[in-house]
């Protein structure tokens, strides 16, 4: 397996030591209430946390929310993922004014042992996504150690996640480890049959990933939009359905001929539902999917398509879920992806879902802990299943 970064696990020189961790703190918020409507990302950095904790080390956590382009927007504070990282830790977390400064310098020099606090947004302060060499050593100032626990931020070069590895002694934090591992083991050790079920709206978007699963996976079942591209590169008719031009329609060519040559079956949807409008309250119907009716939409797969969906599930040793099989934020419209992750949830296989949307999905559904892993990291798994380096991981020191 790829050479693994060393976790904090390991670690035995943190009594007293001031730690400033990078998680992934980017939670979806409420737009009109400002309230975090999906705490996962602070649940999962708990553990790091903790262990530290345990260790005797201080921990200033640091994190970066939505993208407030070096701006100090009082709508990405990180007061609320401060407020709730405190009630699940069941102890005060300081949140500072600042990331970096004089200011955060001394409260860093003074960190005690078992002490939590949050510096406020990286984003606040452009240097952090320029990578920033003075910005970084800024914010290593006052600290011993760095633990980087976010896979989430992992595929980004930013001074928080690469450029800080660099200036203090450095190590993965729980989170970060159990991804890196997770995924690595599905690109070079997978248990066959490896079967990828990927979903989303456009072929363009997820080429890289769907080449490399067909390198590497024994079937490809496809929903979502995306399925209306390969449709209209066979010559069916799509209706209004969200489908791509013919670029986009010649990659799918492309990569039917080159799942072919692969030897790995690319298998699109027998049947879909269709709607007449995109709205819970519009008409629907099921309907073979190379013909769709003029003026009617594909919003999900059909039930006979999750059936034999669920079925080669049932039959896989590792499934790897990426991007949605229909609209599924409109119930109605929701049948099979849930259908889905019902299968993958009754599984024995190893069953890994990249973050992002299907993560979502399998929240709202209650079955996160019914999977073998769920990322926390939507782009940061795609970059991985797509087999490249992410920054944030290779800028930490190896395991071994
Ligand atoms: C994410 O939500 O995917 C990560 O937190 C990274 O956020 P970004 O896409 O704004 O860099």
């Amino acid at each position: 397996m790829a050479s693994l970064p060393q976790s904090i696990e390991s670690a035995d020189d943190l009594q007293g030591a001031r730690v400033l961790v990078r998680s992934d703190l980017n939670v979806p918020l409420d737009k009109k209430s400002g309230e975090i409507t999906d705490d996962a990302r602070i649940r999962a950095s708990v553990p790091t946390i903790e262990a530290l904790l345990d260790k005797g080390a201080g921990v200033a956590v640091c994190s970066h929310l939505g993208r407030p382009k070096g701006e100090a927007k009082p709508e990405l504070s990180l007061a609320p993922a401060a407020k709730r990282l405190s009630e699940l830790l069941g102890r005060p977390v300081e949140l500072l004014d600042d990331c970096v400064g004089d200011a955060v310098k001394a409260r860093a020099e003074a960190l005690k042992p078992g002490e939590v606090v949050m510096l406020q947004n990286l984003r606040f302060h452009a240097e952090e996504e320029k990578n920033d060499p003075e910005f970084a050593k800024r914010l290593a100032a006052g600290f011993t150690h760095y633990v980087n626990d976010a896979f989430g931020a992992a595929h980004r070069a930013h001074a928080s996640t690469e450029g800080v590895a660099h200036l203090l002694p450095s190590r993965s934090g729980l989170l970060l480890a159990r991804e890196v591992e997770v995924m690595s083991g599905l690109l070079e050790n997978p248990g066959h049959p490896f079967v990828a079920v990927l979903g989303g709206s456009k072929v363009s978007d997820k080429l890289p990933l769907i080449e490399k699963l067909l390198e590497r996976c024994d079937r490809v079942l496809v929903g979502g939009a995306m399925c209306f591209t390969f449709f209209a590169a066979m010559g069916d008719t799509v209706g209004t359905s969200l489908h791509e031009d013919a670029d986009a329609q010649q990659m799918a060519r492309d990569l039917m001929e080159k799942a072919v040559r692969l030897n790995c079956m690319l298998q699109l949807p027998s049947d879909v539902l269709v709607a007449d409008a995109f709205d819970a309250h519009a008409a629907v119907k099921v309907v073979p999917s190379d013909s769709i009716p003029d003026g009617w939409m594909g919003v999900d797969i059909g039930p006979s398509t999750s059936a034999t969906y669920r079925e080669v599930i049932m039959g896989a040793k590792t499934v790897f879920w990426n991007g949605p099989m229909g609209a599924f934020e409109i119930p109605p419209f929701a049948e099979g992806t849930r259908a889905v992750a019902d299968a993958m949830a009754d599984s024995d296989a190893t069953t890994v879902v990249g973050g992002g949307d299907s993560g979502a999905a399998v929240a709202e559904f209650g079955l996160t802990d019914e999977f073998t892993h769920v990322s926390t990291g939507g782009g940061a798994s795609l970059e991985m299943m797509e087999g490249k380096t992410l920054p944030g991981v290779a800028a930490l020191p190896k395991a071994g």
